[in-house]
Parts: C-alpha cells; structure tokens; sequence
C-alpha cells in the first residue's frame, strides 16, 4: 500500500516563550522537526507533505535542508489539526493510498508504531495511536467498545466521566487519504475550542458504519513538547535512550549518564568514550578508537586507532584518519589529519591538511584568517612543526621539512628544508647578575 505522509508543524507553541519556532527548537543536536522527518524518511513514503504556519520561512528553511524531497504547505490561519491536514490536500493531488498524520512537536514516536498502525489498516479505515497515561492531563480520549474505537473526545469537550478514561489519544493516526480528505471536509467547528478537530473524524467515519481501531504504545513514544520544561524532559529521555543504545552497540564509557549524543551520532564497536564528552550534529567514531574526558566533537570523523582528549574540541570538517593523535587544549577545524599525524598539546589547527606521520609541537597555531578570508595550511609527511609555530596561511611545509619554535612561517617551506623564522639569539656574559644587583641598589636607596 503507498503511504503518504503529513507533518503537522502549524502552531505557534505560545507556552515555549521564544522566537524560534517550536519544531525548530533542539533536540539532541537537531530541531524537533527533523527527528519527525527522519521517521518519516524511514517509512519511504511516496508523498512527504509539511504544513507550516507560525514562522513557515524558517520551518521552510530547515525542511529544505533535511528533506527536499518535502513538499512544504501553507496553512495561513490555525483553524484546527482537521484544517491544517486540509491544506495537504493538492500537494497530495494524484495519490492514492494510505495517509498518516504525525506532529512535528512529537519526536519518538517510532518506525516499528507506525508499521503496526499500517498492518491494522487491514482491520479498520481508521487507526488511530493511543496510550495509557499516567496522567491523562488534557490529552484528547479515545472512547473505545471493546476492541472497536468510537470516537474521541478533547479533553476541553468532555464529560467527568470521559476525562476519567485514561486511554488517550498520541494524534497519529492512519487512514486512506482520499477517505480521510472526505471526513475532514466533513469536521465542523462546534466544539469547545472553535477549531476544526481532526480527532472529529473518527467519530464520523464509526458513524458511516466504518470501523476504527487504537494501536497503543508507550507513553514515552508520544511525548509531545509544549514547554521548555517538557522539551529538557524530551532531552533527557533522549539521552537516556542513546546511551542505553550504545551500550548495547559495544561502546564502552565509562559515566554514560555524563556523555551527550546527538541524533545522529555514530560510535563503532569497542570505540571508549570517557566521562562528560559532548556529541554534536555530524560525528563519526570508529571502531577502536578512543575519545578521552571532556571532550566536545562536532561534524567530524574519527577513524580507528585515533585518540583525543582530554580536552579536545573537534568542529566541522574534522577528518581524523587512523591512529592520529589529538591531545588536551586543541581545537581543529576543517581540517585533514593524516595517519599517525600527532598534535598533543595546545594548538590550533584550522583549514588545514596534515600529512601522515606531521609532529605538530605545543603551542602551535595555523594563522588561518585574514580578517576577511580563510586560507590553508598544507604540511607533507612526516614533517616536524616545532612548538609555538604561527603558520601564517596561505602556506605549504614540505615533506620532512623543519620549522624551529617560535617561528612565524610566512613563505612555503620545500621538502626536507628547516625554517626558521625567528630573531636570532643575543648572549650578554653576566649581564643578567649585573642588572639584578642595580635594580635592587635602586629599591633600597628609594625605601631607606
Ligand atoms: C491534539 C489532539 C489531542 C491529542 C493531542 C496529543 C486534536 C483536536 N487534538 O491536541 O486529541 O491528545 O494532540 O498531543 O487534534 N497544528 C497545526 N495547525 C493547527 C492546529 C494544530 O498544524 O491549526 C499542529 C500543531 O503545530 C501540533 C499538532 O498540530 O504539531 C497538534 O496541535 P495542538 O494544538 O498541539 O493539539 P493538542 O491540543 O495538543
Ligand atoms: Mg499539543
């Protein structure tokens, strides 16, 4: 059966007190709406349909990037969720088949739900995805006979005995799109809120004579974010997640409740992460290799056999190729190191190329920016950056070449040559003794 899928990303989540967007705000590294996205792109469905509204240049934005294939849609008033599948309507023009609904403020809900939800279209027209809460709040309830859904109440419409119910309703739900499009034509706004419910159509469809039917699953799957508060709860339950995850991969780490993972943070087998490391967006770690305490990664690839940390900051364009060493206090961007490449203590490494086997010294910097531009530093094999280096970029160092400390290298560097580019070296004999005895004569004759 091809599925078509809507996101709902309209509301202006008012309770998040902020300019961004709600389904922009962060989550694990990465905006709300691009855990729904990424769902949604397991699924492979034939249609993926955003609907936008409150901040829909943004939102617009971020699906261009993390889904082209999306056909983003405008729904200029929130009339309601019913209205706001609505607008989904000519972007899905020439599809038939199933049409699922997921929030964009819903994050977890998981590939497996929503294949069982599919699987139970052969039992129902409609399915819908409920769970037992803990404390139902103001979720919608789903008003159930048996195994046979009814309808579904909103919490604002409900009787006390209804809001004792406890089954309540995710939002996800399932249907045939051309049958789902003739029932949300069909939603009126005579309820509480004024709004156009989509929940309405369930009771509709069981009116016809059509069945409906909940698929349950955890409480936690649908967690839906409204407040900063429910949005940190969301992090950690992501986190607790992401860990169990990598445990269980063959990760090793050694205070997991202190390491921070992204949603698409990738660790090999047998890769060691010690205490408080931070995963941003765009990391790799392959097998074997090792990242040390306190470390803060970010859009980079670190091969097997490689080490960093303690104290490392790695950010985009970061390519550590195997056994490469990156010790505390460095910080490397966009940049290439090479097999068996070392810088251990205390540099800045930026726009760069390391050959294999490059001995960066402490203290060393790649002067990469102009005040304007960036320009690259590119060092051959094997070549020994003595410590305290300014690489003033654009330069190249050779192969097996030399720089002394605390040189300032402006010009390129042939194979196998030593630079220096320093001022050479004065020694005064006894100048020192003489000049510490003056200084303290002058003290005393000003004191006494
Ligand atoms: C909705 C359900 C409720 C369910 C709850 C689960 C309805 C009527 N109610 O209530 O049964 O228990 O979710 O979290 O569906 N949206 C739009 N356009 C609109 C209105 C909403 O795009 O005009 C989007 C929102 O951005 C959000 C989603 O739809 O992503 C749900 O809307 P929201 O207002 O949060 O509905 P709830 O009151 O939470
Ligand atoms: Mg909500």
């Amino acid at each position: 059966m091809p599925l078509a899928i809507v996101i709902l990303a309209a509301g202006q989540g008012s309770r998040m007190n902020s300019d961004l967007p709600k389904v922009l705000h962060p989550l694990a590294g990465a905006p709300l709406l691009a855990h729904v996205l990424r769902t949604a792109q397991m699924l492979e469905p034939a249609r993926l349909v955003v609907v936008t509204g409150h901040g829909a240049e943004a939102v617009t934005r971020a699906v261009d990037a993390l889904a082209p294939e999306a056909v983003v849609v405008h729904q200029a008033a929130q009339l309601g969720t019913a209205h706001a599948v609505a607008q989904a309507r000519s972007a899905l023009n020439g599809f038939s088949g199933d049409l699922l609904v997921l929030y964009g403020d819903t994050p977890f809900v998981r590939f497996d739900t929503v294949q069982a939800m599919r699987s139970a279209r052969a039992e129902a027209a409609l399915v819908v995805l409920g769970f037992d809460a803990a404390d139902p709040g103001r979720y919608g309830r789903l008003i159930t006979a048996g195994e046979r859904l009814e309808r579904i109440v909103e919490y604002k419409d409900a009787t006390a005995e209804e809001r004792a119910i406890t089954l309540c309703n995710s939002g996800v739900l399932c249907a045939d799109a051309a049958q789902l499009f003739t029932l949300v034509d069909a939603v009126e706004s005579k309820n509480a809120a004024g709004e156009y419910y989509l929940t309405d159509t369930v009771g509709l469809a069981t009116a016809q004579g059509l069945a409906a039917k909940v698929v349950r699953c955890d409480e936690a799957e649908t967690l839906g974010i409204n407040t900063r508060a429910e949005l940190a709860a969301a992090e950690a339950a992501f986190q607790a997640g992401a860990r169990a995850e990598a445990l269980d991969n063959g990760v090793t780490m050694t205070a997991p409740d202190t390491v921070f993972l992204a949603l698409d943070t990738v660790i090999g087998r047998d890769a060691v992460i010690g205490p408080n490391v931070v995963f941003g967006p765009g990391v790799t770690v392959e097998t074997g290799a090792e990242i040390r305490a306190f470390c803060h990664l970010e859009g980079c690839h670190i091969s097997r056999g490689a080490v960093v940390g303690p104290f490392a900051r790695l950010r985009p364009g970061t390519e550590l190729a195997e056994d490469v060493r990156v010790g505390n206090f460095v910080e490397i961007k966009n940049a290439l190191l090479d097999e068996g490449a070392k810088v251990n203590h205390l540099s800045y490494i930026g726009d760069a190329e390391l050959g294999e086997g490059v001995n960066v010294g402490a203290g060393t910097v790649t002067c990469n920016y102009d005040g304007v531009m960036k320009h690259r530093t590119v060092i051959g094999a094997r070549a020994f950056i003595g410590s305290s280096t300014m690489l003033v970029a654009p330069v190249r160092v050779g192969a097996e070449a030399m720089t002394g400390s605390g040189s300032v290298i402006t010009q390129d560097v042939p194979d196998g040559a030593l630079a220096l580019g320093r001022a050479r070296q004065e020694t005064k004999p006894g100048l020192a003794r003489r000049l510490m005895t003056r200084l303290r004569a002058i003290k005393a004759g000003k004191t006494g």
